[in-house]
């Protein structure tokens, strides 16, 4: 598609369906800090669209969508406060009350949230630009993910309500919280990933200070009013502002105890560098990836181009999770270059209510400006877009370009690109895919694509130890969310699923002593009595 063909692509104000219009723009000026709304009457940032407006006269203009506030360090640190306030050391409301007592704020919560699941949608649409099905299965995922927190919480509660005797010691587990986490989702994902280390973090106890992403921002202000509602004061609360004036003066401050972010390794390593005790700050990270598919001499080449279109263009390419370079076998490499533009030729770009759109505008015009330079790099080295009109531009839209023979030394080789450019790196021997994987900063997941059960098993083998999920004959992902989500070197710190986020915002802590008489008259009187929450053997039906 030529930039024009692109540029008409953009809708006029009569094009957009009625259900699918923002019915007026949303200017935020709540600001959630302990169990209070504050009105906000500082400096706002404006927010625009990815989508285009297509005006009379056929020009093309921005669509200010909404604005919402751009606190300081002051109001950071007044969140801060509120969660720490609310936290209490560990005596606070939230942290001491029961699992079962969390669960039902936290149904409640979800309770509100799915009333407000056409609102946010709408709002992911406008604001990133992600297609309606994409939009909308990322809010039911969310949910689903919310419940299954839920169950796996029950169940680690009540694996937890008995005592063991070990060596004439009496013993009881639980898994406790760990303070005051401050929460940073990516744009790409900002409900599912913003919530898949959110919830976890609060159904253990925790406060949160919560700061949205910058793309992504508005679709929280639906959910404010169950914030405020589902949970005690000072349990969640919000924060806006330029994340590099914000975040390193809250942790500056040493009282936030969990960072939990999904965003770059270089701002998560500087990040934790501001904390001014390092061991006492955990982390559970979500960081670069440059995922690899190795395509092999036999791989259904069908099943791979499918796949690999898949893995490398659903949400523009714009997920952590997305391959970000196929390794393709000399042999087959001209085949699968041309049947994977054949492919691409038939996806649909549009706008993101369109019907089976796939390639939709970007959430700002800067990122088109990247992704020309990627290519253009390679090029300059002696690459080619290798698909018609691979790499074409207007606005926001970017037509993705298949980029081949991409090789080390381009930018595309070993960057994490983020975006709809397929570079393509022919190889001759395995040894050169592997060593690949093995020498990448990166170490999240690969695809290997072939049928001969022989050379997948002695692949999967190295592979394994050098990435944490190795997918057969499909593209990398992260679901179904109660597998382990996890990465080596820059790709992450800590594991995300179900029940591995619960874990990673908590810590066991224990009762003990000693099988005497005495003592056991006192666990029973204890127990017996209701006399502690921790000290407990109720069962969560
Ligand atoms: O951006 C990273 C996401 O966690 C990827 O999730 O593989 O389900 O698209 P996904």
């Amino acid at each position: 598609m030529k930039a024009e063909q692109l540029k008409a692509l953009y809708p006029t104000l009569q094009d957009i369906p009625e259900q699918h219009r923002l019915p007026e723009p949303i200017h935020e000026r709540r600001v959630l800090v302990n169990g209070e709304f504050k009105q906000w009457d500082g400096p706002c940032n404006t927010v625009v669209s990815p989508i285009r407006l297509r005006k009379d006269d056929g020009s093309l203009a921005e669509m200010e969508i909404g604005s919402y506030p751009l606190g300081g360090e002051e109001e950071a640190v007044e969140a801060l406060e509120a969660a720490v306030a609310a936290y209490r050391d560990g005596r606070g409301e939230w942290p001491t009350m029961t699992a079962g007592e969390r669960i039902a704020c936290m149904q409640e919560f979800v309770r509100q949230m799915v009333q407000k699941r056409e609102e946010v949608v709408r709002l992911i649409m406008w604001e990133i630009g992600k297609s309606l099905s994409d939009s909308q299965k990322e809010f039911d995922r969310t949910v689903e993910y919310i419940e299954a927190t839920i169950d796996a919480l029950r169940s680690v509660d009540n694996e937890h309500s008995r005592f063991t005797v070990v060596e004439g010691t009496i013993g009881q587990i639980r898994r406790t919280p760990l303070g005051v986490v401050l929460c940073m989702g990516p744009y790409n994902y900002p409900l599912n990933e913003t919530f898949a280390t959110l919830i976890p973090a609060l159904i253990m106890g925790n406060t949160v200070v919560f700061k949205p992403p910058r793309f992504g921002c508005l679709l929280f202000a639906p959910l404010l009013d169950a914030f405020k509602s589902a949970f005690p004061k000072g349990v969640v609360n919000t924060v806006y502002g330029r994340g590099a004036v914000v975040v390193p003066k809250l942790l500056n401050t040493g009282k936030i105890n969990v960072l939990t972010l999904i965003g770059s390794s270089k701002v998560a390593d500087h990040l934790k560098k501001q904390h001014p005790k390092a061991h006492r700050l955990r982390a559970i990270l979500g960081l670069d990836a440059k995922n690899a598919a190795i395509v092999m001499p036999d791989a259904d080449i069908d099943l791979a181009v499918k796949e690999c279109v898949l893995g490398s263009l659903s949400f523009n390419g714009q997920r952590c999770t997305a391959l970000k370079i196929l390794l393709v076998h000399q042999s087959i490499a001209d085949k699968f270059v041309e049947k994977f533009s054949e492919a691409l030729a038939k996806l649909k770009v549009g706008m993101p209510w369109d019907d089976k759109v796939m390639i939709t505008p970007l959430p700002d015009a800067p990122k088109v400006g990247a992704m020309t330079e990627f290519v253009e790099d390679a090029k300059a080295q002696g690459a080619k877009v290798m698909n018609p009109d691979g790499g074409e531009g207007a606005e926001t839209l970017f037509y993705p370009a298949v980029v081949y023979p991409v090789k080390e030394g381009m930018k595309l080789y070993r960057e994490e690109q983020f975006g709809p450019v397929i570079p393509i790196t022919p190889f001759d021997d395995i040894e050169t895919a592997l060593d690949y994987v093995i020498t990448s900063d990166h170490g999240q997941q690969v695809s290997i694509f072939d049928t001969d059960p022989d050379r997948i098993g002695a692949l999967a083998d190295p592979l394994v130890n050098q990435v944490c999920r190795v997918n057969i004959n499909s593209q990398c992902q992260r679901g179904p969310d109660v597998f382990p989500f996890a990465g080596r070197k820059d790709s992450a710190e800590g594991t995300l699923s179900v029940t591995d986020a619960l874990r990673s915002f908590s810590i066991r802590s224990m009762i003990a002593a000693k099988a005497t008489d005495e003592n056991r008259r006192l666990l029973d009187d204890i127990v017996t009595n209701n006399r502690s929450k921790f000290i407990s053997t109720r069962f969560i039906f």
